[in-house]
């Protein structure tokens, strides 16, 4: 027989004719799906497991199964096992294996068993897998940026609205901004494991199984929390993974948000921080140019993290129950948003630490654009003049800062005195950005001292969840 055949197939009976060659690779999943191997052998172990304990099965039987399941595992893992399309996806492949492995028993393993809540039970065992080492990554990246706060906290740089000069900053509270998105990303995760743990196994094709399964067995075996309540939800619902995909897509659109703060603050323009050369490169044509390749790679995947989502959402949009073919199409984007994050993770891991803070570069830039306004204008509130006139009246002073082409703090104590009577000689201490910093003393605040209470807090929830 050809590999064309039916009669490799386990479904083969009813069919009358051979699948077409491009049909069975146009249907065929193991290309992509093989990758589920090693959950797939987990999922079948603890299948079988359940099976003999409620007498299904024999524990000879059991045990020959469980050998050879684990052979093959051995045979993937050293490259040696031999896929083939001709047997559609990791499911039948792997049985198809077996079977040759062991004979007869082999033909036993799929009792009580369909592909449906198979490869559900699959996905979800390898999606929280993934889930918790992105997890310990996202820490670890998470765990940069305190250190990297800790030890720049009285660091001043300007901090931005409409990217123009605001207010002057703590380069360590901006690593603690980023700190917070990730740690809402990182929450977010933690939550979405808790729908990704649930247990379809045991709802067959759609409607159960009429052998005397135990499906808290399988639960208990394979770690999952809860046992999904109803068999049809159970192989149709791919939630989870646009769940997944949604949490990655934040993640993403946050990553790109620090990338794009990194590209340009190491421009020629800005220098406020130096990329360790080995996140750069250069120009085939222009001597001088490192870029910042990095960064700009990591902005440039949000989009195809964003476009997975959006595959998987309309996957699954107006599906009938139960399960549909177009579920194979999950796997795809799935990976390669589990693979495009991963790798960003680690990227931005190995930056962080090695990153150059210019802090010259820094103070210089926040000393420009008349930061400290509205110090000058909170100070004037001070002395008894409300808010709306204290503002006009600074802007009176920034006009003619700009006219003069100086600082506010280069104007005369005469030429304070004339715009506004409440002004005296401290205005000068007022406008000095470190003092500006220090002002800002309230939890949440830019304050040296807040920045560094809040490095604390933010290694005491990393270790907390
Ligand atoms: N390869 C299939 C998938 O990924 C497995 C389930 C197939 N089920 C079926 N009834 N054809 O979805």
């Amino acid at each position: 027989m050809s590999e064309k055949s039916n009669s490799k197939k386990s479904w083969g009976g009813r069919f009358n004719t051979p699948t077409d060659a491009f049909i069975e690779r146009f249907t065929a999943s193991v290309q992509f799906d093989k990758r589920l191997s090693e959950h797939d052998i987990q999922g079948s172990i603890a299948h079988t497991t359940m099976l003999t304990e409620v007498g299904i099965l024999e524990t000879s039987e059991r045990d020959q199964i469980i050998e050879g399941l684990q052979a093959i595992r051995s045979d993937i893992e050293a490259g040696r096992f031999v896929w083939s399309i001709a047997l559609e996806d990791v499911h039948m492949n792997i049985e198809h294996a077996l079977v040759e492995r062991i004979g007869e028993t082999g033909k036993k393993l799929h009792t009580a068993r369909s592909r449906n809540d198979q490869v559900a039970t699959d996905i979800r065992l390898y999606l929280r897998d993934q889930i918790d080492s992105i997890l310990v990554g996202l820490a670890s990246l998470m765990h940069g940026l305190v250190d990297l706060a800790e030890r720049e906290a009285a660091t001043v740089m300007p901090g931005f609205t409409h990217l123009q000069t605001a207010q002057p900053i703590s380069f360590g509270h901006h690593m603690l901004a980023w700190f917070e998105m990730l740690a809402r990303d990182r929450e977010r995760l933690i939550d979405c494991r808790k729908r990704v743990n649930v247990l379809p196994l045991g709802a067959g094709a759609l409607a159960g199984t009429t052998f005397p399964i135990d499906r808290s067995i399988s639960a208990k075996l394979l770690g999952f929390e809860a046992i999904a309540e109803n068999s049809l939800d159970a192989v149709s619902d791919r939630d989870f993974a646009i769940e997944f995909s949604a949490c990655a897509a934040m993640l993403m659109m946050h990553f790109s948000r620090m990338a794009e703060e990194l590209v340009l603050w190491t421009t020629q323009q800005f220098s406020f921080v130096i990329l360790d050369d080995a996140f750069c490169t250069g120009s085939s044509m222009m001597p001088q140019k490192k870029n910042p390749d990095v960064p700009e790679l990591i902005r440039g995947k949000s989009g195809r993290v964003f476009g997975h989502f959006v595959s998987l959402i309309t996957l699954m949009k107006s599906q009938p129950l139960a399960y549909n073919k177009d579920n194979q199409e999950d796997k795809e984007p799935l990976f390669d948003t589990v693979d495009t994050i991963v790798d960003c993770i680690k990227a931005f891991g190995a930056l962080i630490p090695g990153l150059g803070v210019n802090r010259d570069s820094m103070r210089a830039a926040a000393e420009k654009g008349f930061a400290t306004a509205t110090d000058l204008a909170d100070y004037l509130v001070g002395r008894g003049v409300p808010f709306r006139d204290a503002h006009a009246v600074v802007g009176g002073a920034v006009r003619l800062a700009v006219e003069k082409n100086c600082n506010l703090k280069d104007l005369s104590i005469d030429e304070f005195k004339k715009l506004h009577p409440a002004m005296t000689e401290k205005v000068y201490a007022v406008l000095d950005i470190d003092h500006s910093l220090k002002a800002r003393d309230h939890f949440g605040g830019t304050a040296p001292t807040q920045v560094l209470a809040a490095c604390e807090r933010a290694r005491r929830r990393l270790e907390e969840s």
